[in-house]
């Protein structure tokens, strides 16, 4: 049964990251309450999450349970939840190689509790942070969901496994789970292992950056508010057991991205061009047709606004960071 607007509740996993804290304000604004679990992993500075949620944290609509899924008693966070979006995991495709334990743990069993605690729930959806980086290097671009998963990182493996999991639990239990495919989200709140922080935090600081590659691989960058449109969209009108591809519509290439950079800054921004990293796809471009036609999803933010929009915050990070003198 739907809940009304006032009284609905939401369970948001991963809360205090880029993506979920910035999901967490835009369903606080629509009147919803929150539980957000997060457990504060040190992938990156806990600051930085901290920072993430500090606006959230005010409203007496929010609560926030700090703790792992893998430990956490899941069954009472689920009680009186309608829809719950779960994005907590352990990102990063380039160092997927190293710890595949913490990747198997973080994304696909720790996926697993949740879909298996929410068993004889009744809830309206179960959505699920998956990723282009499912697709590898893909035959088709731009590509559609049916294309044929061939990932190239064991990060894009467990997601695959994600997946597969939301489809055992949707026709077995009837869990209403529909996945994402995010394609490469920036924005303010931008992990700090992510190009465009990264490139941003060193330019700023008037020091080169690297690239791996030649600059030329392109990616289909998604403004973090599209992002969350999708996945509000997702948990109204998603299919269960389909996965949606969530891209920005601003495919462009890194090279592109360091002259807008520099057009921006007006001057130059030093690069170090390096090997390309194992785990990489070269080029990635969404067919959004399916997430347009069913969730009525649309990018409305044009791409310059919203790399600005990056810088202006990550102005802001670094002199957060900077140490007093
Ligand atoms: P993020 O690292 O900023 O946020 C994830 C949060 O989950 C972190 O705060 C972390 O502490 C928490 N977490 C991890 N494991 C947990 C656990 N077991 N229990 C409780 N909390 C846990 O990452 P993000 O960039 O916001 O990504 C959100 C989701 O979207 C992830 O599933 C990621 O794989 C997916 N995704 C992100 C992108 C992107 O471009 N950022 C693209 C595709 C997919
Ligand atoms: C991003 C996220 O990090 C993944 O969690 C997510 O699953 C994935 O998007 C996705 O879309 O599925 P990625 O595309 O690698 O992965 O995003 P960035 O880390 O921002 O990298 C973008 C490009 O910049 C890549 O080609 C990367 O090689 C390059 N890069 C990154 C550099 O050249 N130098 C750096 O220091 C960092």
């Amino acid at each position: 049964m739907e809940a009304s607007l006032a009284e609905k509740s939401v369970l948001i996993t991963g809360a205090a990251g880029f993506i979920g804290s910035h999901l967490a304000e835009s369903c606080l604004q629509r009147g919803w309450r929150v539980i957000g679990v997060d457990a504060f992993t040190g992938y990156y500075a806990e600051w930085l999450k901290r920072r993430n949620i500090a606006g959230a944290g005010r409203d007496s609509a929010y609560q926030l349970v700090e703790g792992d899924l893998l430990e956490l008693d899941l069954e009472p966070l689920l009680d009186d939840v309608s829809v719950v979006f779960h994005l907590a995991a352990q990102p990063g495709v380039r160092i997927s190689w190293d710890q595949f334990d913490v990747y198997a743990r973080l994304n696909v069993t720790a996926t697993q509790r949740l879909l298996h605690a929410a068993r004889g729930r009744e809830l309206e959806r179960f959505v699920i942070a998956s990723s282009s980086s499912i697709y590898g290097d893909a035959e088709t671009l731009p590509t559609r969901e049916d294309a044929l998963p061939r990932p190239v990182s064991p990060y894009g493996v467990t997601k695959v496994a994600t997946e597969h999991l939301a489809q055992v639990y949707w026709r077995n239990f009837g869990i209403p789970a529909t996945c994402l495919r995010y394609f490469t989200v920036y924005g303010p709140r931008q992990r700090p292992d992510m190009g465009f922080h990264r490139f941003l935090e060193r330019a700023l600081a008037d020091e080169p950056f690297e690239v791996y590659g030649d600059g030329e691989q392109t990616r289909d960058f998604t403004f973090v508010a599209d992002a969350v449109a999708g996945t509000l969209a997702a948990a109204e009108r998603g299919r269960p057991g389909v996965a949606y591809n969530i891209g920005g519509g601003s495919r462009r290439s890194l090279n592109s991205v360091f002259e807008l950079l520099e057009r921006l800054l007006d001057r130059p921004v030093g690069r170090l061009y390096r090997d390309s990293h194992p785990g990489d796809a070269r080029n990635t471009a969404a067919d959004i047709g399916l997430a347009s036609r069913e969730l009525g999803y649309r990018p409305s933010f044009n791409f310059d606004q919203g790399f600005e929009a990056q810088l202006d915050w990550q102005r802001d990070v670094s002199a957060d960071a900077a140490p007093a003198v």
